[in-house]
């Protein structure tokens, strides 16, 4: 029999992929979403529990109910932009809710824990591919939450005996592409999905946001992960802490940078629609360049990205987002 792994924000983008390939390699899963992100009809593989991760009497009734091995962590607010105007509310959600969910794990002798760190703790890079040993010094309030859990991660390992793997994500985007689930946030941030908004007709147009950066067309260069590559590389982190009980920070990126107008340009590709874009002001916390060498997850993991492509990407995405139905109002 597999370890049972709560998956908690398994609700959520990234978190339901995961969820459903956990599930694919037979794996028992508990979501644990408070829905204020998450969506319901995105949990179609195991149990389901809604709760809230800074409640430590709702955790405590989930440990004490299943038996927990591994949990994989993603309830994190995630949007750069509002973490700059609402730093607040990002150090309690990712931070100190975070802390609460560790103990909790404590309590239970629950020792393997997924986190969903990101390329943001790297800050402005020094050289680029970055590799998991660049400096880490995030040039926004989300960036320096993710990088105080993994700094919560590794005194805690030294200490109570916690295995973790810190999975730093470059850009997760796409969906799966099966159609069951993708990308649905309310509002949308994200770059891909706000492009392909303008594709579908539900906006008008797209700001990009500044282009007088020191990129090639000015425009900001990021590396785009497809959301089920990312997925499969949480599964191997799993079977790495199992196997190995050491712990470990891996890169999870394609190692190739787009721009902004490139990224524009590939789905004007994918879609066969015209996308009116405008430039706007710069948007604060944004370093011009991020792009990953995920060469230590590729041998240390074996993890072999298998819809790297841009295209791929974008088309995926763009499926999911015509079968959807009319945009909801719920969140
Ligand atoms: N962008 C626009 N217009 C938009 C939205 C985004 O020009 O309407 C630009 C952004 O300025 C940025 C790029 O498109 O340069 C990508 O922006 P996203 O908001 O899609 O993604 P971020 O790079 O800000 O952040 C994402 C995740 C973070 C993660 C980070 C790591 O949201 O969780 O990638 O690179 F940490």
């Amino acid at each position: 029999m597999k370890p049972t792994v709560l998956v908690v924000g398994g609700a959520g983008y990234i978190g339901s992929h995961v969820n459903q390939g956990l599930a694919r390699r037979g794996y028992p899963t508990v979501v644990y979403d408070n829905l204020l992100n998450g969506h319901r009809e995105a949990v179609k593989w195991g149990d389901f529990a809604l709760g809230e991760l800074a409640d430590p009497s709702q955790l405590r009734l989930i440990f004490q109910h299943y038996r927990i091995e591994a949990v994989m962590h993603f309830a994190g607010l995630t949007s750069v932009g509002e973490s700059m105007a609402a730093p607040d509310k990002y150090y309690a959600n990712n931070v100190a809710a975070t802390l609460n969910l560790l103990n909790i794990m404590r309590e239970f002798d629950c020792r393997y824990f997924i986190f969903s760190s990101s390329a943001a703790t790297y800050g402005l890079p020094l050289s680029v591919p970055l590799a998991e040993d660049h400096r880490q010094a995030p040039v926004n309030p989300y960036g320096q939450t993710k990088l105080m859990v993994e700094r919560i991660l590794s005194d805690f390992a030294a200490a109570y005996q916690l295995r973790y793997v810190a999975l730093r994500y470059f850009n997760a985007a796409g969906a799966d592409p099966g159609g069951e689930i993708g990308e649905d946030h309310q509002p949308e941030t994200h770059l891909i999905p706000i492009i392909l908004e303008v594709a579908a007709g539900r906006r008008a147009a797209l700001s990009i946001f500044g282009d007088d950066y020191d990129t090639p067309d000015g425009t900001c260069v990021r590396d785009y992960i497809h959301v089920s590559d990312l997925a499969e590389a949480h599964i191997l982190a799993l079977e790495y802490l199992l196997q190995n009980q050491a712990s470990a920070a891996f890169n999870l990126g394609n190692g190739q940078g787009y721009s902004v107008r490139e990224v524009i340009e590939c789905a004007e590709k994918v879609t066969g629609r015209a996308i009116r874009a405008v430039i706007s002001a710069r948007r604060p916390g944004d370093p011009p360049i991020l792009v990953g060498s995920a060469a230590r997850a590729i041998s240390e993991l074996g993890w072999q990205p298998s819809l790297a492509d841009l295209t791929t990407i974008v088309t995926t995405a763009w499926r999911w987002h015509q079968g959807r139905k009319a945009p909801r109002n719920d969140s």
